[in-house]
């Protein structure tokens, strides 16, 4: 079985020697990124009607990407986006028009200790199960300091987490399986997509290995290598951890549709404001 890497974070430190099993760590592995996830649009309702309610500006952690940022920016709204990631922001920076350029400021900075300088935002959100790359609880609660500490009076925080029984908790890891072949859209060449993951249940971690295999035209094959070390939250753990960051829960959902959170889903979406 693969072991789960015991450090307590993911990025505690920037390594001088890139890890190329890192998920951001290039140019590459962020366009491997894009190539599957560019189309999940099913939260950007959720986090957009969040936006709509107040005046001030949303702030993203762990934008990645944009993939969120830019439906926001393309909707109205102004989005400061931070990424610790250069190989991401830069691919988000990349997407900018004349109109979303003016709604979006990228900022390059760590989210546990994030300080705008007293700048307040009436929605602050971590989307995409982007919280359960903090593994570490001192590391998780510097990223909920950071979001209480941006947030205007009667702002809200969102986050979505998955919900802890939707995990399968295997700890063989599971058969290599194909999930798609698609066309890079920037090179035209086929991107296949294997996956196998397996897990470590008393650290609550997941770790997924993903394989691109890309074909170039004539023929050659490039394997890329990735791996992701999630650590899933129970949903009282989350609640104490949001508390302890002077956070209080005031809805939960089961779903992006805002459906309830009950004993069937797979995901929850968390919404919190200032205790
Ligand atoms: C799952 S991806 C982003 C997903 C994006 N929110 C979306 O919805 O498409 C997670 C991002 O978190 C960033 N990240 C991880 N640790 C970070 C940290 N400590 N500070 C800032 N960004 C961080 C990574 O660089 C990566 O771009």
């Amino acid at each position: 079985m693969k072991s789960v890497d015991p450090s307590p974070s993911v990025k505690s430190a920037k390594s001088v020697v890139p890890n190329v099993l890192d998920e951001y760590a290039d140019a590459e592995a962020a366009a491997l990124y894009d190539l599957q996830y560019s189309d999940w649009i099913d939260d950007l309702p959720f986090y957009e009607a969040l936006a709509r309610r107040g005046e001030l500006a949303s702030l993203e952690l762990m934008a990645g990407t944009g993939r969120v940022a830019l439906h926001l920016a393309r909707n109205g709204h102004h989005v400061v986006a931070i990424d610790n990631a250069p190989a991401m922001f830069t691919r988000l920076e990349a997407q900018l028009d004349h109109e979303t350029a003016q709604r979006v400021r990228i900022m390059d900075a760590d989210v546990r200790n994030l300080d705008l300088a007293g700048e307040k935002f009436d929605l602050v959100y971590v989307a995409l199960c982007s919280m359960e790359l903090m593994h570490a609880p001192a590391d998780q609660i510097a990223t909920l300091r950071s979001v209480g500490k941006h947030l205007a009076p009667g702002g809200v925080f969102a986050c979505e987490i998955r919900s802890l029984t939707a995990i399968d908790w295997s700890q063989e890891p599971s058969a290599l399986r194909h999930e798609w072949t698609r066309t890079d859209p920037a090179t035209g060449e086929r991107v296949t997509k294997l996956h196998s993951a397996t897990s470590a249940p008393a650290r609550q971690t997941t770790l997924d290995t993903l394989i691109f295999d890309r074909l170039a035209a004539d023929g050659a094959v490039r394997r890329r290598v990735l791996e992701v070390a999630l650590r899933a939250y129970g949903r009282y753990e989350f609640e104490l951890l949001l508390n302890a960051a002077g956070l209080r829960i005031t809805n939960m959902y089961g779903a992006p549709d805002l459906s309830p959170y009950d004993d069937a889903s797979d995901t929850l979406f968390v919404v919190a404001e200032l205790a």
